[in-house]
């Protein structure tokens, strides 16, 4: 693809949706994977456009992203995303970001799960025998999108004031050849729920960084520095805000007692998703080196990087 060639991006910048199927994968190392891998490169425009045909009403949108050891042996004919790297865990004295493996992402969204899984099968059935899932999770919007710990989650998110795509696309002006493309950061996230309820909404609060009925952002003088809100707002050398397009969803299995958060950025660079992940886990230094309050009581148990090529270069890869 010619450096001039206008680049369409997947649905990276959609809002997280009604509902949504996070499926992660590996890849056997057979030709017979490749081949499948490739078909699906080459199909995937048309998969996801007759889905977006038939239930225009439910907006469905998906993004096929691959991972860092996947994309070579995919693919050794082309060069390598600049930033597409196995996730380097993050282990700080109390908590750890950990790095757990993946080599195909699927995020699938529509208005309805029906439509989210008329596409995830039509996956499952076309990679059957070449691949081995990782995780599967299916997340839901929790009322007026909040995180399953009740506070509204995403308000911050570039939107109507700001260009989605500036910050979840990479421009061509930083990686010709992947123009259109984004870095896909997952992260499946279970909370002590028991210990957050403990909590009286005054300190929860404090823990987000916002009110929790109305959504107000806490004012300096009453938020602390570890707030989660506090820590992962971040500016570049001239003070303009760094921002990631998130879509995290809710999800739960009720029976295990498991309620969690599948948090996932879509970034034109890592660098920007891996600082707020160093300031989360690391500590952040406006906070004297302390972590986000919110790893109190949420752990991150996957954490895997994947690169989401744009239309433009999916079709080249399929071929
Ligand atoms: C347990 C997982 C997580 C939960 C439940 C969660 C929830 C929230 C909530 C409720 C807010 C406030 C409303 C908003 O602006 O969206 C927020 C803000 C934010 N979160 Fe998270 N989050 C999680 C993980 C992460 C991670 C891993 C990152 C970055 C890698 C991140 C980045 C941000 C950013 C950038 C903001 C906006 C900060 C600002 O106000 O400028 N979050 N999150």
């Amino acid at each position: 693809m010619e450096a001039s060639t206008p680049s369409y991006p997947q649905h990276v910048t959609e809002s997280p949706g009604e509902n949504a199927i996070f499926l992660v994968y590996t890849l056997s190392e057979t030709p017979a994977a490749h081949t499948a891998v490739k078909d699906l490169c080459a199909d995937w425009s048309g998969l996801v456009r007759s889905i977006r045909n038939r239930y225009p009403e439910l907006s469905p949108n998906a993004v096929i992203g691959f991972g860092a050891e996947a994309w070579p042996r995919l693919f050794p004919e082309q060069p390598t995303p600049r930033e597409l790297k196995v996730f380097n865990p993050i282990v700080g004295s109390r908590y750890t970001a950990p790095s757990t493996p993946g080599d195909l992402f699927f995020h699938i969204r529509a208005g309805r799960m029906s439509a989210c899984y008329e596409l995830a099968a039509i996956v499952e059935e076309r990679l059957r025998g070449t691949v081995t899932p990782v995780d599967e999770v299916h997340g839901f919007r929790y009322f007026d999108g909040r995180a399953i710990l009740g506070f509204v989650d995403g308000t911050e998110n570039p939107d109507v004031d700001d260009n989605r795509y500036r910050h979840a696309v990479i421009p061509a002006s930083a990686e010709p050849h992947f123009a259109g493309g984004s870095y896909a950061f997952v992260q499946k996230y279970i909370h002590d729920m028991a210990a957050w309820n403990a909590l009286s909404t005054e300190e929860q609060e404090l823990v987000i960084g916002r009110r929790k009925f109305n959504d107000r952002e806490l004012t300096d003088d009453v938020k602390p520095l570890t707030a989660h809100n506090a820590v992962t707002n971040i500016q570049d050398e001239e003070g303009e805000d760094l921002k990631i397009v998130r879509a995290n969803m809710p999800f739960a299995n009720t029976s295990k007692g498991e309620y969690g958060t599948y948090f996932i950025g879509y970034a034109s660079t890592f660098t920007t998703t891996r600082r707020m992940l160093e300031n989360m886990f690391l500590g952040d230094a406006r906070a004297d080196g302390q972590t986000d309050r919110l790893l109190d009581f949420s752990t991150a148990v996957t954490g895997t990087l994947f690169f989401v090529p744009s239309y433009d270069l999916l079709s080249e890869l399929g071929e």
